[in-house]
């Protein structure tokens, strides 16, 4: 205290010109010391966030800001609008396949007393052409998740006002979010040619678990999520019918994780020979067959209610 007061007196009196150097010395030092700093800072790598975080691997299917992305960014809500629906101006209708005819008996035998349940369709096209689970929210006021890659397709799907969520990703093949190369089919202008035009053609899927790509196939780029997620971001627990038709990747995309939650299974198996190895894997996993049309099989998981309600001698 004594010295601080004598060097105040100091400055404001006979020395301060002394001070006035020690202000200057200060204030080189304080000068050269920021200097360095910043010139060490820039010799210094920073690195991203993102390289720091892909070090540890892929990002985890629980992942809570993956979860929270994939609600906020990736899914559509359920729509309440009337819905906006080709019905009879739908060309497509005209060719009704078998594959429709045996998913519409078969569904509706398993789920006719079932109202409030929730479906997943991967592979959901418009959301009206070939769909095996509108039925389910207009007569029995399911809701679900609809999954489609093909842009041109869902931004149809999305006019069509469903009751269930959708998103515009493929699912993963892997446990882990990941972009993976996709092949699609030209498409064709106008509405009826557009659903018309998901019949005719064989249908889009990803590019390593497909043969059937083809000169004529576009390729792109797309988004896949693992299922898995995409439930933990909804808080679904319970499916009571999962359709998939993925062109391929079907077991690549159930493979990671638990089937506890899924009552119903349909997966179009497009290679005949090995349909009933596909069936055994599946039995390992806890599911009976339960009906069988030629490249469409119907798994109903073992123990639930449904068990039983279909025969499996509607084999063709
Ligand atoms: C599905 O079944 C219902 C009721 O039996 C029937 O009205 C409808 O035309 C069927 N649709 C197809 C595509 O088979
Ligand atoms: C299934 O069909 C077989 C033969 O047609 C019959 O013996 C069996 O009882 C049927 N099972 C059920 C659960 O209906």
């Amino acid at each position: 205290m004594a010295n601080r007061s004598r060097l105040i007196e100091g400055c404001n009196m006979r020395w301060w010109f002394r001070c006035r150097l020690w202000v200057w010395w200060g204030g080189i030092v304080v000068a050269v010391v920021v200097l360095l700093a910043l010139v060490c800072t820039a010799l210094t790598h920073t690195y991203t966030n993102y390289l720091l975080r892909s070090l540890e691997g892929p990002l985890p299917a629980d992942d809570p800001e993956l979860l929270t992305y994939i609600r906020e960014e990736l899914l559509q809500p359920p729509s309440s609008e009337p819905y906006d629906l080709l019905e009879k101006r739908n060309v497509a209708q005209i060719l009704v396949e078998e594959s429709e005819v045996f998913y519409n008996k078969s569904l509706r035998t398993l789920f006719k007393d079932k109202s409030d349940g929730f479906f997943v369709e991967a592979g959901a096209l418009d959301g009206e052409t070939m769909s095996n689970t509108l039925w389910l929210e207009r007569e029995l006021g399911w809701t679900g998740l609809l999954v489609e890659a093909d842009r041109t397709a869902y931004l149809s799907l999305i006019t069509k006002h469903r009751r269930a969520w959708a998103a515009n990703v493929c699912l993963a093949p892997t446990p882990y979010p990941s972009k993976e190369m996709f092949y699609i089919y030209p498409h064709y202008p106008g509405p009826l040619a557009l659903s018309l035009g998901f019949k005719m053609r064989s249908m889009h899927g990803l590019t390593k678990y497909n043969e059937k790509a083809t000169s004529s196939s576009w390729f792109t780029k797309v988004q896949c999520i693992p299922l898995e997620s995409i439930l933990l971001s909804l808080g679904v627990t319970r499916v009571d019918l999962l359709v998939l038709d993925v062109e391929g990747a079907e077991l690549a995309i159930l493979g990671h994780f638990d089937l506890q939650k899924f009552n119903v299974l349909c997966i179009e198996w497009k290679k005949k020979h090995e349909i009933d190895s596909v069936v055994q894997q599946f039995k390992k996993r806890g599911y009976v067959e339960a009906a069988r049309l030629d490249e469409d099989i119907i798994l109903v998981q073992h123990g639930s209610q449904y068990e039983g309600r279909l025969n499996t001698s509607t084999h063709s």
